[in-house]
């Protein structure tokens, strides 16, 4: 298949309304599109990403005005949420109506929504006035593109379109935030840091990877302790005193490290994520930073744990389900 990069928004929207899949800019990262409406076109999502069926996909729509004919209208919680974060990188998940295929949502009761702030993904959805069931644009458990070119290196033979939008500015996945009881549950870490929900709601629950892992009651499916890989060992570590002096051949750090600290290794590949220490800006570069170490030819990476704070803490966990243990 030849697969076109353009920022042809009618082609898009005329693949996903003929039922077919359409990569597309988010601010988040690039998301790999279908009617959420058709179960065979969101078939196609789980084929093409080779992704387990349990793992549920989140709707992408262009505005509130769309949430009546997917879930049952938002709580206190939720409502204050979508105000401040929507459109954006926040995903609400939200009692379901039938509507909604099951194999969206891998049978669960509830739906994960969200409003995409990027002007390329609020194009494609009020061009084709249907909700669009989209993941990320990557084999699963790769990781995450934030370019169009990483969309074709990875499905480019099998796709027709990616509609380009250039670096994706916020660089890693949505925060997913749980509303359906009393307490709002944060399920993943992302693009709005907990202190940003915390101080829209109060306090939020955390989910722990335990919950993900949990057999019987998955809080999200999707949230497996190993995700988001690179092809090259990484590990994680919590400060440069826990670097080996030897052995080790990539480095993933937020600042410079010294000079004298680096003579003391043998690094052959370097990324900073961001020299003044922004979280915002590590973020945007962390999965670029990645592919380039896997690029690079080396053994092993070893990253350096970001400060708990912020987007520090999404990226942390990013790390962690991309290191070795
Ligand atoms: O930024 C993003 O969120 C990107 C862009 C494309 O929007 N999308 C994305 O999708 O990251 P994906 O499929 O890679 O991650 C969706 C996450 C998974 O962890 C999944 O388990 C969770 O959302 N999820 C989806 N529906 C859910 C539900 N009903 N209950 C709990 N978790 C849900
Ligand atoms: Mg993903």
């Amino acid at each position: 298949m030849k697969c076109v990069i353009s920022q042809d928004i009618n082609a898009g929207a005329d693949l996903i309304r003929n039922g077919e899949l359409v990569a597309f800019a988010t601010e988040t990262v690039y998301g790999l599109g279908a009617n959420a409406l058709d179960p065979e076109a969101v078939a196609q999502i789980f084929e093409v990403k080779q992704r387990p069926h349990f793992d549920p996909l989140i709707v992408h729509i262009s505005s509130v005005n769309q949430l009546d004919q997917l879930t049952f209208g938002l709580s206190k919680q939720a409502a204050k949420l979508a105000e401040q974060f929507w459109p954006g990188p926040l995903t609400l998940v939200l009692p379901k109506k039938d509507i909604v295929p099951d194999l969206v949502t891998s049978g669960l009761d509830s739906v994960a929504i969200r409003i995409p702030a990027h002007p390329i993904a609020r194009q494609l959805l009020e061009a084709v006035e249907l909700p669009i069931a989209a993941p990320s644009a990557n084999k699963f458990g790769c990781l995450s593109p934030t370019h169009a070119e990483h969309v074709a290196e990875q499905l480019g033979s099998e796709i027709k379109l990616i509609l380009d939008g250039g670096a994706c500015t916020v660089g890693v996945e949505s925060t997913v935030v749980q509303c359906l009881g009393e307490l709002p549950v944060l399920l993943r870490p992302g693009g709005i840091s907990l202190e940003e929900i915390e101080s829209c709601i109060g306090q939020v629950r955390l989910a722990e990877i335990e919950d993900h892992a949990e057999a019987n009651s998955p809080l999200s499916p999707g949230m497996l302790p190993r995700h988001y890989a690179p092809r090259t060992r990484l590990f994680l570590v919590n400060n440069r005193d826990e670097v080996p002096a030897k052995g080790l051949n990539g480095l993933l750090s937020l600042y410079p490290l010294e000079e004298t600290f680096l003579k003391g290794h043998q690094f052959s590949a370097q990324e900073i994520l961001s020299p003044t220490g922004d979280l915002k800006i590590a973020a945007g570069r962390l999965f670029t930073a990645l592919r380039n170490l896997d690029a690079a030819g080396i053994d092993n990476i070893v990253a350096l744990r970001m400060p708990e704070k912020g987007l520090g803490r999404t990226i942390n966990n990013r790390l962690e389900r991309a290191a070795v243990s």
